[in-house]
C-alpha cells in the first residue's frame, strides 16, 4: 500500500535551515503558564546511520503532556527542563538512513515541539492507506484508539445498557460515545458548554449535561433513571463521584484520564464509597493505557476508518496553526476550550 500524501516535491519545498523548537524551561509548579516553555531556533539536525530526518506537520495536543512535564513524570520518563517538549505527531520523512523508510513516506512519531527531529527509524510508524492525514491525529490516532480499546475490552458495553461518557465533546469522549451508540447503548455525554451539548446530540448522543451549569448529580439521575452501567470517565476529581453513585450492579468504570486532576499542584481525594460501593454493587474499575493495546492496532484502525466512512463515527477538528502557539494551546486544552481534537499544523504547507 502506498504512504497517503507522498511526493519527493513536497519534501523539497519543506526544506528549510532553521528548526523551531520549544524547550521545557522549567517545571510548573502548579497551574502551567507559557513562561514554563522557551522558544528557541536551532540548525535542522542530520540523520546518522539507522536514523531518520522528519518534518512535522500536525503536532498532538494531549492533556497527558501536562503530566509528562512534571517533576515526577507520569507513566513515562518526565520532560526535563533543557529538552525539547515531547509530543506525539504526524510527519514527513525528509531523509532516511534506515532501510525501512525512504524520503517522502509519511510517518506516525514522537518528534515533539519542534519543526525537524532525527529518530531512531524503528521508533517511527509508516502509515498506510489514503485516509486523510488529519485523521491519523484523531479518530484513528491515538484518542480514537483509546476511545476503541477503553471503552470495547474494559467498558464491554452491551445492547441496551447506559453508557455515561465525561469530557465527552473532547477527541477521545467524543468517539467512545459514539462507539457506545454503534454498540447499541443508551448514551449520555458530560460536557462543559450548551455548544459542546448540542453537538453531541447532533452526534446521536441521548442526553448531554452541562457540567458547568446543571448540578451534575441530578442531572445523571434524570438522563439515567436506571443507573449506570459503563461510565467512560476521562476527567476523574468531582465528575467521578457523581458517576460512582449511580453505577448499577455489575458496571464498569473506565479510568481513561483525569483531566480535572492534571493542572493542579494537589490532587483532589479519591472519591468516596471506595471500595465500599465496589464490594456491594460488584462494581469493576479498571484503568489502562492505549499504547499496551498496540499489538492489535490495525484492527482498531481498520474498524474505526469503517465506521467513519458508514457515518457512524463524526468528528470535529481543532486546528491551531503554527508551532508558536503550542504553549496556549496546551492550557487552553486543559480547561476545554477545544470541541473534538486539537492539535496544531506545524507545517503550514500540510
Ligand atoms: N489512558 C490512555 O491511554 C489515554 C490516552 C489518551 C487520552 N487519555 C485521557 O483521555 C482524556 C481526554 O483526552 P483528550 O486528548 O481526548 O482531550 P479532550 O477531551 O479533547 O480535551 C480535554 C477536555 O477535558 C475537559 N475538561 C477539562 N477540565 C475539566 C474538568 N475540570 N472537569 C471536567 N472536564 C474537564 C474539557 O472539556 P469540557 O468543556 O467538557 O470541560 C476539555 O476539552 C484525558 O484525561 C487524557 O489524559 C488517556
Amino acid at each position: 500500500m502506498r504512504s497517503p500524501n507522498r511526493g519527493i516535491s513536497k519534501v523539497r519545498k519543506a526544506m528549510e535551515s532553521i528548526n523551531h523548537q520549544y524547550l521545557l524551561a522549567h517545571h510548573p509548579e502548579g497551574a502551567l503558564q507559557e513562561s514554563n516553555f522557551t522558544w528557541q531556533e536551532a540548525p535542522v539536525p542530520k540523520p546518522a546511520a539507522g536514523e531518520v530526518l522528519v518534518r512535522v506537520l500536525y503536532l498532538s495536543l494531549d492533556p497527558a503532556n501536562r503530566g509528562w512535564i512534571n517533576k515526577g513524570g507520569s507513566y513515562r520518563d518526565p520532560v526535563l527542563p533543557g529538552q525539547v517538549m515531547a509530543g506525539f505527531t504526524i510527519a514527513r520523512v525528509v531523509e532516511s538512513k534506515f532501510s525501512g523508510l525512504a524520503a517522502g513516506d509519511i510517518v506516525e512519531c514522537e518528534a515533539g515541539w519542534q519543526d525537524y527531529a532525527v529518530l531512531p527509524g524503528d521508533k517511527l510508524h509508516r502509515l498506510e492507506g489514503d485516509a486523510p492525514l488529519e485523521l491519523w491525529m484523531n479518530v484513528l490516532g491515538l484518542t480514537g484508539k483509546t476511545a476503541y480499546f477503553g471503552l470495547l475490552d474494559i467498558g464491554k458495553p452491551q445492547p441496551g445498557e447506559t453508557v455515561v461518557v465525561s469530557g465527552a465533546a473532547g477527541a477521545t469522549g467524543s468517539v467512545a460515545g459514539q462507539i457506545a451508540k454503534i454498540k447499541g447503548c443508551r448514551v449520555v455525554g458530560i460536557a462543559g458548554t450548551d455548544e459542546k451539548c448540542e453537538w453531541l446530540r447532533e452526534l446521536g448522543f441521548d442526553a448531554a449535561i452541562n457540567y458547568k451549569r446543571e448540578e451534575l448529580a441530578q442531572g445523571l439521575r434524570a438522563a439515567c433513571p436506571d443507573g449506570i452501567d459503563v461510565y467512560f470517565d476521562n476527567v476523574a476529581g468531582d465528575t467521578l463521584q457523581a458517576a460512582l453513585l449511580q453505577m448499577r450492579l455489575h458496571g464498569r468504570i473506565v479510568c481513561c484520564g483525569a483531566v480535572s486532576q492534571y493542572d493542579k499542584a494537589e490532587r483532589a481525594p479519591s472519591p468516596m464509597g471506595l471500595p465500599g460501593l465496589l464490594i456491594v454493587r460488584r462494581l469493576t474499575m479498571q484503568g489502562f493505557i492505549v499504547m499496551d493495546h498496540y499489538d492489535r492496532r490495525q484492527e482498531a484502525e481498520r474498524e474505526l476508518l469503517q465506521w467513519v466512512r458508514e457515518g457512524h463515527i463524526q468528528y470535529r477538528l481543532d486546528i491551531v496553526d503554527g508551532l508558536k502557539q503550542a504553549p496556549r494551546a496546551l492550557i487552553g486544552v486543559l480547561y476545554g476550550d477545544n470541541t473534538g481534537k486539537r492539535m496544531i499544523r506545524v507545517d503550514p504547507n500540510t
